[in-house]
Order: C-alpha cells, then structure tokens, then sequence
C-alpha cells in the first residue's frame, strides 16, 4: 500500500515539474531548516515532498548541500533575526562547496520572512538565490530550474492559497506515527500586536475531499495520531462534496467526518481563537471519543483594557465562561493558552490580571512572550511601549507560575493508566516514547514492536516536561 502511494506521489509531482530537473539523475543534497510553528514543520515537510521526485534527498546538516532552505517565522523580532545570522553560516558553507570543486549550492528563503521582506533580504544577503513566500512551495522545483538556468528571477511571494493547495499532491509520505495537516491559511482577526494577517493573507479553509484525501494518504501508510492545524483553525469553513450536502463545513463538522476513518486513533486541532469556538465545537470535545481532551485556547492577557488594545474580540469574563462550557463537555481536559507580556499600556495592576487569570483557569502547558514591536502592526505604533527590563520581570514571574501549573497537572497524572501512542524507541534509560493524550511525551520500557501502536500505561512519575511509567498488560 506505501509503495502504491508513493508511486502516486511521484506521477503527481512529475507532472507539475518541468523535464529539464525532472531528468536530473544523480541525488543531491536538501537541507531545510525549519523555525516557527508547526504549519511551517508542515510546510516543510510538503516541499521535501515536492523536491523527491526531482532528485533531493534531505541530510541533516547543511555542509556539502546542494539545495539549502530556511523556513522562515516572523512572528517576532527575535525569530526574523535568527535568519540573517544563520544566512552568515550558510554563506561560508557556500563559499566552501564551491573552492572544493563540488558545485554550486542553491540557497532558498522560504516562509513569513520572505513574504514580509523579501526584497531586503535580497538587498542584506546576496548569498540568496531566492525568495519563495509561503503560498508558492509548490513551484519550488520550477524556480530552482530557472535559478540554475539563469540565475536571475529570485522573488515569488505570490498570495494564493488555494493553488498551493491544489497543486501539492494529495499523497504524502510521513515520517512518523503523528502528522501534521493544514487546514486552514492566513487570519481576518487583526490583533493589534500580529504579523500574520499580513504575512499568511487572508483566511482560506481546504475543501473538506482535499483534507479527506489526505488524512486517508496518511493512515494507509500507518499514521494514528493527525493534528489538524490552521492559524485560526478553529475558524475553519471549508466547502463539502455535494453528495455530503455541498454546504461549508465548520471544524466540528469536519472532525466528526474524519474521525469515522478506520485506523486513525486521534485527532487534534491548533491553534484556535475564543471567538471561534462554537457550541458543536465544544460538545464534540465531550462525545467524539477520538478528539483528544486537550485545548491550545490563547487567552494572551487578563486585562479587559489590554484585551481590547490588543483587538481580541472578547472580555476575560467571556473566555472564563467558554472554559466553564469545555470543562463541562470534558471534565478532564488539559488547556494550554499563548500570553504576551508588556503589550503597550500595560501597567503593573493588568499584569496582574495576567497572573490572576492564570491562577483562575489552571494551565496543563502555555507558551509566553514578551511583546515584540513587528513593524506595520497597529501595536507598533501604540504609546507606552514597556521598557524591556520591565518586560522580562513579568515574564519571568508569569513563567513561573506556569512552570508550576505544568508540572501539577502532570503530577497529578500519577497513579492512572492512560493510552499512549508509541512513536519511537528512546535511547534514555527507558526504551520506548510517545504521547499522551494529554502531549506530554511518556517514557516506559517495552517490546520495540509496540512503536507505531497505542500501549496502556501506568503513569509512575512525572516531571515539567514530560511522565513516567509501565506498560500494563492488556
Ligand atoms: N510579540 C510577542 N508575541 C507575539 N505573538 C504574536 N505576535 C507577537 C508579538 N508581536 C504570540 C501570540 C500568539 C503566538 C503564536 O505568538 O501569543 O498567540
Ligand atoms: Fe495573529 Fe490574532 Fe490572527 Fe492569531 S488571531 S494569527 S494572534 S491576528
């Protein structure tokens, strides 16, 4: 059945790619580096699917390679920044290749930083051969052709979704037991302190056979576990067959579809925003057995005041209720939020809201920032900007009242028995990993062919990151 998919992969894809690399037949070398969130892992993962078929293998280091990308994240300074120090390494790598003899390599900037910047990432760093925004991968084998041809022509930050879609092969090939799907592109929310409205465009949700054909791709080749991803997937509305009603679909709708696929064992969605979670949503959470009893709900500040600068839509009151609702459709779920500290008028008594809020809802995991001034947005150009030692002050004091939420919620595992998706074998003192169903990642001893199988756990330890146990047989 894999080698039957595979061999789809390789028709589809060499339709869409031109003769001249098609015919290429020696391998060479691909090295992506990917930063960011999880829809540039995915990214990433679909433009090695792309460049297979004409010849690129990956290696994980980028010496010697032929072909260097980096999937680029703009969602703060610090993100964009790591790009141009890392394009200083890549430069003497390239530098090198070429004094040994060993050709050219071809060095490729993907992702937000390249939408959001892409002529001056021409204009800081000649060492790039092109520029590709996150809506044209699938044209990547067609524009290294014309780079080798020519040299020239090295910005393509077109801005449509749905041919990206269209044109990457339903077929993919996983590497591993969990796959990523986007769903969903680009956000219409506009909060004041986000680049993504402008560097993912405005919202598009894949029609629902697409996502359909693609979850089944994956399960045939033995995928269990499938993370549903979109900036703002919770406000998917993707158009259905005709025989299924021909309407649009919201995401409850689509996972209850999903979750009928025999031999797919979980689902998750992320990253999703209050204002779109909707009452079937919810229940979904409560009676769809497959939907895993975790929620990534960002909450990003206590204040009502701040909420509001920052155009989020909804009061705190409002996201504490919502929460009452998922806790009463699935009493034992884990909720996980993103906070930013030091938004621009943040006095100490909003911060505070941040901490209270915290302490109210109960975090199984978050993730923190300090704002960053990305420039374009609403928020740059907001007054009382918040000195950056103030800033680090309130994130470490908000990082440590999660820290310790994290690791109650995983202390508190301890005793039960609980489903594990085996997805590897360890090289720590236990032999085999996987997750959760909460996330955390589970360390026990076991057959090694229990890899790619669910495994009941007895959950013994449990640290910040991550739970002990033993297999419990069945
Ligand atoms: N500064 C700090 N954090 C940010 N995020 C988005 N934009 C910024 C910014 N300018 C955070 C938000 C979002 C997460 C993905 O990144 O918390 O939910
Ligand atoms: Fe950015 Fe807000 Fe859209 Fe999330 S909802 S991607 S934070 S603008």
């Amino acid at each position: 059945m894999g080698q039957h998919i595979s061999e789809d992969l390789d028709q589809a894809i060499a339709q869409a790619v031109p003769e001249e690399i098609q015919s290429s037949k020696n391998t060479k070398k691909l090295f992506i580096k990917t930063y960011g969130c999880q829809m540039n892992v995915y990214d990433s993962e679909r433009m090695r699917d792309v460049l297979a078929p004409v010849g690129y293998a990956p290696i994980d280091t980028p010496e010697g390679a032929d072909l260097v990308v980096l999937n680029t994240c703009h969602i703060r300074e610090k993100a964009a920044e790591k790009v141009y120090s890392e394009l200083g390494r890549i430069k003497k790598l390239k530098n090198q290749k070429a004094e040994a003899g060993e050709g050219d390599m071809t060095v490729a900037v993907a992702g937000c930083v390249a939408q959001a910047e892409g002529e001056e990432i021409m204009r800081r760093a000649p060492v790039v051969d092109l520029v590709l925004g996150p809506q044209t991968y699938h044209k990547l084998p067609e524009m290294i052709a014309k780079v080798s041809r020519a040299r020239g022509e090295r910005l393509e930050t077109d801005f449509d979704t749905q041919e990206k879609f269209d044109l990457l092969p339903a077929a993919r090939k996983p590497n591993g037991f969990a796959a990523f799907l986007t769903i969903q592109e680009g956000c219409d929310k506009f909060c004041t302190f986000c680049v993504v409205p402008y560097t993912r465009g405005a919202e598009f949700s894949r029609p629902v056979d697409q996502i359909v054909a693609e979850t089944r791709s994956l399960v045939a080749q033995g995928v269990k576990e499938i993370t549903l991803l979109g900036q703002n997937v919770n406000a998917y509305r993707g158009a259905a067959p005709e025989i299924e009603g021909g309407d649009k679909w919201s995401l409850g709708q689509l996972i209850r579809h999903l979750a009928t696929i025999g031999g797919l064992e979980r689902l998750r969605f992320t990253t999703s925003h209050p204002r779109d979670m909707d009452e079937d949503l919810i229940t979904a959470h409560g009676d769809e057995t497959k939907l895993m009893p975790y929620l990534h709900l960002p909450l990003q500040a206590g204040s009502d005041r701040i909420l509001k600068a920052m155009n989020r839509g909804h009061t705190y009151a409002e996201y504490r209720d919502l929460i009452a609702r998922v806790r009463v459709a699935r009493p034992d779920i884990a909720l996980s939020s993103d906070f930013i500290v030091g938004f621009p008028g943040e006095s100490e008594i909003d911060f505070e809201r941040t901490m209270d809020a915290v302490r109210e809802i109960g975090y199984g995991s978050a993730f923190s920032f300090k704002y960053s001034v990305r420039p374009g947005t609403p928020g740059a150009a907001l007054p009382g900007q918040v000195p950056e030692d103030v800033k680090s002050e309130r994130l470490a004091r908000l990082q440590e009242l999660l820290a310790q939420q994290q690791t109650d919620f995983n202390k508190s595992l301890i005793g039960k028995t609980l489903p594990i998706l085996v997805e590897n074998v360890s090289n720590g003192n236990k032999n085999l990993f996987g997750r959760a169903p909460y996330l955390q990642g589970t360390h026990f001893d076991g057959d090694p062919s229990l890899v790619g199988k669910m495994a009941m756990v007895k959950i013994e330890t449990a640290g910040r990151n991550s739970l002990g146990g033993s297999l419990v047989e069945n």
